[in-house]
């Protein structure tokens, strides 16, 4: 038997011990864990999900924060498709990505407010214009709209930046109309093909830029792809949250927001969530699976 089942094994025999119920956002919070049982379930989360037979898998996965029982097949499913590790497995089926992107999709629940989730499978309709869109701010922008109150948290924004770093910011693809992201991802698609364009570019109406709380940034006079090594990327990195924003679409996260990391696009979800999408290291599917949807 090669070492792997056996690590494997034993995980499961480590935990076997540890209390952890399945999660539910009302259920009582399970015990605290000791070090040493916290640790050896992040082992437990990085094991491949291939090296367990079904019913250790199952028991396995079903040990790891928020379990969902009502989708252990569809994680089953994903044991042998790919080399995923147990987390990674049920990150993808929590947040959907199992399911075939666009023709599975919903329309997004518009009573969610700033935490409103847009993505393959979650749309917008045609006709949807966020209904307090105000220019941006000229001195921070090469034109363009947001939600009001985006637009102030973006203003925050930028003057903290310069009073912390002496360095500048600009937004420079705010909101955009269904109408523009058609014709954007048109272009794209024509140019890359449509496998390619896919990866960094929405279709009509699966695109947050549509909501008003999503917007491109830049150093000013720079591009989107020179954006990651700038000094302001990593100030944005660390610091967006305390504005509200989400860098949202992170690095080796395409497999779950559906979308190559993109170092220059922020959405705004109040200070709150963003603070707490950060310090945890969520993406914003999992943020909401696990605390916006009902
Ligand atoms: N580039 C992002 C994913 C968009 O097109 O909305
Ligand atoms: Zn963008």
């Amino acid at each position: 038997m090669s070492s792997a089942p056996l690590i494997a094994l034993a995980l499961s025999v480590l935990l076997g011990a540890v209390p952890f119920a399945p999660a539910s956002e009302t259920a009582p919070e399970p015990p605290a864990l000791s070090a040493e049982e916290q640790a050896a379930l992040t082992d437990l989360a990085q094991t491949p999900a291939a090296w367990f037979e079904e019913q250790s898998f199952a028991d396995a996965i079903g040990r790891l924060p928020h379990y969902d029982e009502v989708r252990l097949s569809r994680y089953l499913a994903y044991r042998t498709k790919g080399s995923w590790t147990l987390e990674q497995v049920l990150r993808i089926v929590n947040t959907d990505n199992d399911l075939p992107r666009y023709t599975a999709a919903a329309d997004a629940e518009l009573a969610d407010g700033n935490l409103i989730l847009v993505n393959k499978y979650s749309r917008l309709a045609s006709d949807y214009v966020p209904d307090d869109l105000v220019t941006v701010e000229p001195a921070y922008s090469n034109g363009g709209k947001l939600k009001s109150e985006v637009n102030d948290a973006f203003c925050d924004l930028v003057e903290a930046l310069w009073a912390e770093t002496g360095l500048h910011l600009v937004n420079i693809s705010p909101y955009r109309s269904y109408s523009l992201q058609s014709s954007l991802y048109a272009r794209y698609s024509a140019r890359d093909g449509a496998a390619a364009a896919d990866r960094y570019s929405a279709h009509a109406g699966y695109s947050e830029h549509q909501t008003g709380l999503a917007l491109d940034v830049s150093v000013p006079g720079g591009t989107l792809n020179g954006f990651k090594k700038s000094k302001q990327f990593e100030w944005m990195r660390d610091n967006a949250h305390r504005f509200g924003f989400i860098l949202r679409y992170g690095e080796g996260m395409e497999y779950i927001t559906g979308y190559k990391f993109e170092p220059w696009h922020y959405r705004y979800v109040g200070t709150e969530a963003a603070a707490f999408i950060y310090e945890n290291g969520l993406t914003f599917e999992e943020y909401y699976a696990y605390y916006v949807r009902k």
